[in-house]
């Protein structure tokens, strides 16, 4: 058997001075997106992830901490690599810029660089900007004009790399590469810089001590960029890279903030040392929060844990990929993630799930029916199903993956309308119907089972259990994409054991309990400042225990520890960004309180001033969508949708601050 043709894909080597949020999360999602894709069509696939440990940055924090460097980056990189394995998106190397086999092949291609000419020592005094580790072109007090925030004067002996020397051979390689840098607009933007002329650049840091030292030319370290890029090499295999076969990368892909670092900088690195170019660099958009980058230093930042603990990986992952256009930016709001996981996941995938196997338990003993003759409103369906193979596919190439699910949730779409319109539930027992009922049966099985496969790479949790549903052998992930096509579904296949799928739930309900994890986990010290106990939560992690069944009960002294309050609204108004809610203050008795409250669908602000409601009054404050809430409104949840109705008192005009008991 031919071996497998090779596939090396990376995402960032993440910094280790903060943890991850959602942004980069989405990166990662994305990386084990394609990683899974290219193992069902074949590839012997090997994805890259890490963490930047070296700089100023990390030397601060770790003094800020009251610790060593080396034990503040242990712990950060241990936290990165813990989430991502609790994600499913560990990828295949975790590499760490302080990883001794890093340094080797950070110092090996600096030797590289320098003995072919394109090293010299020199002194440099500039803006730096230490939050993106780059000298900027502004003056003395004047703030980074990437990131907004305060740069510093230094001043520094250096080692220079000829970047101007690769003007031409970079426009060159961009020209006969036309797909180097994706997206279009990414690309215009690199070569209008490069075009614009490169100056030289400072690889080495004397100002700074934590770093990889430079071999022979100590105090010099490397430049955290230097050294962070040469990570997606020394991971597969550093200098003795054609052993494993894994370099050059097929795909690096970023953020587009850093992506003049990687199409730029990085390939003329490797072209000064001789080495080959990765084939391709991606840069996506960002995830916006309120209109603005998703980071840190606004935040704006909402972590991964909530979400996968209230509605599922899959959720998250399905949510990313489907509402963001690759490569540009997207809006993250927690209304439209449940949005999507109700009507798309629940009402959807999981709905076709579960009544196409109820219905196949219920008429066909549990087994795949044979399908007989088929008619023309069959065949419609299959020829559908076909096509969409390859459509998928190659908007899976293009990581067109919005484009991909849409495709796929039409098929979904049209499968259940030929159920609506075929409606074998009200077909007899005669011969004839028998038949006819096993026919669409077989067909929305052999749907959902094609379905399963295309979607496997975007839902691998869930699609195990609908694969598993359908009693097909292995996993999902083994499918040869390439071998796929109608009519594979064997008859008399007996199902597997149901699961549950994407169970519906109550929107302001599951938005809640998102956002008090959230604000727990804001509330949690740091992982390096914190009290070493192993049971302990991850630090950014939710540490809300798992919600109590319904029929639990409590004692009287729990009751009373909630302490409710007749409570009068002064003034109400909507929050902008937040289409749901509505800051009020309220008058409790003894003080007024600001409180938002989920209501703003339902209620007109002006028609609630003056209003009686009850409050709880000893909830912790927290902030929802950045503003403070001390308190909580207490209202009934009604229908599906879980529409608010104010809890209140029509029948006589209560005192303010009256306790509820
Ligand atoms: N250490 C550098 C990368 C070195 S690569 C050799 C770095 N690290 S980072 O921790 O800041 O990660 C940046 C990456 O995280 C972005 O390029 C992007 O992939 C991801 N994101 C961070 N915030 C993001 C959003 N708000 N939205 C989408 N992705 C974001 O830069």
């Amino acid at each position: 058997m031919p071996d497998k043709p090779k596939y090396h894909l990376t995402t960032p080597i993440y910094y280790t001075n903060g943890l991850p949020h959602i942004g980069h999360t989405y990166s990662t999602i994305v990386c084990d997106t394609i990683r899974r894709y290219k193992r069902m069509r074949g590839y012997d696939v090997v994805m890259t992830t890490g963490t930047d440990e070296h700089g100023v940055n990390v030397e601060r924090s770790a003094k800020k901490a009251g610790v060593p460097e080396s034990e503040f980056v242990a712990k950060m990189a241990a936290e990165w690599r813990a989430l991502w394995d609790e994600l499913g998106v560990q990828g295949d190397e975790f590499i760490r810029t302080t990883d001794l086999k890093h340094a080797h092949t950070v110092q090996w291609l600096f030797k590289q660089c320098r003995d072919n000419g394109f090293v010299y020592p020199g002194h440099y005094t500039g803006q730096y900007c230490i939050y993106d580790n780059a000298y900027v072109d502004v003056k003395p007090g004047e703030n980074c004009p990437d990131c907004g925030r305060p740069t510093e004067t230094v001043t520094e002996a250096n080692f220079y790399f000829k970047l101007s020397a690769f003007q031409k051979p970079l426009l060159d390689w961009y020209a006969k590469h036309p797909d180097f840098i994706q997206p279009e607009a990414r690309r215009n933007e690199v070569l209008s810089f490069v075009e614009g002329g490169l100056r030289d650049l400072s690889i080495t840091r004397t100002s700074i001590r934590w770093g990889i030292p430079v071999p022979g030319e100590e105090p010099h370290v490397f430049y955290v960029w230097f050294d962070a890029l040469t990570a997606y090499l020394s991971a597969v295999g550093g200098p003795q890279y054609e052993k494993t076969g894994f370099w050059p990368a097929d795909v690096h892909l970023v953020g587009k903030e850093i992506i003049r670092f990687h199409a730029v900088y990085w390939p003329a690195f490797l072209m000064a040392a001789g080495l080959p170019l990765p084939k391709q660099i991606w840069a996506h958009g960002w995830l916006l929060m309120d209109s603005a980058k998703m980071s840190k230093s606004l935040g704006n930042v909402v972590r991964p844990r909530p979400i996968v603990h209230v509605l599922g990986m899959d959720a998250l992952r399905y949510y990313l990929l489907r509402e963001t256009v690759f490569g540009q930016d997207g809006n993250f709001s927690y209304d439209a993630l449940v949005q999507r996981y109700n009507s798309d996941l629940a009402n959807g995938l999981g709905n076709l799930a579960s009544r196409t196997a109820a219905m196949i338990e219920k008429n066909s003993g549990g087994k795949i029916p044979k399908p007989a003759a088929f008619q023309p409103q069959d065949i419609t369906l299959a020829t559908k199903a076909q096509a969409a193979i390859g459509e998928v596919l190659e908007q899976y190439d293009n990581l067109g993956f919005s484009l991909a699910l849409e495709q796929i949730w039409s098929l979904i779409a049209a499968t259940d309308k030929y159920l609506t319109t075929e409606h074998p539930w009200s077909l007899g027992e005669s011969d004839a119907d028998q038949q006819r009922r096993a026919t669409i049966l077989w067909t929305t099985a052999e749907v959902l089972r094609m379905v399963t496969a295309l979607t496997h790479p975007v839902l691998p949790e869930s699609t195990a259990k609908v694969w598993s549903l359908l009693g097909q052998p292995g996993q999902p992930g083994s499918i040869a994409l390439d071998d796929l096509s109608w009519g594979q579904l064997a008859p008399g296949t007996p199902l597997g054991k149901s699961q549950a799928l994407f169970p519906r739930i109550e929107k302001v309900e599951a938005i809640e309990r998102m956002e008090s994890m959230e604000n727990e986990a804001q509330k949690q010290p740091s992982p390096v400042t914190a009290p070493a106990t192993p049971s302990a939560p991850a630090a950014g992690g939710a540490t809300i225990a798992a919600a109590p069944a319904a029929a639990e009960k409590i004692g009287i002294e729990d009751f009373a520890k909630v302490e409710m309050r007749v409570g009068q609204i002064k003034t109400a108004e909507r929050i902008v960004g937040a289409d749901k809610l509505l800051k009020l203050t309220v008058d409790i008795g003894t003080e007024i309180r600001q409180i938002c409250a989920g209501i703003a669908q339902f209620y007109e602000p002006e028609k609630l001033i003056g209003r009686k409601v009850a409050v709880v009054v000893n909830l912790a404050p927290r902030k929802l969508r950045g503003v403070e809430s001390n308190g909580m409104i207490v209202a009934a949840s009604v229908g599906p949708e879980g529409r608010p109705v104010l809890a209140g008192f029509p029948d006589e005009d209560v005192e303010i601050g009256a306790r509820l008991k």
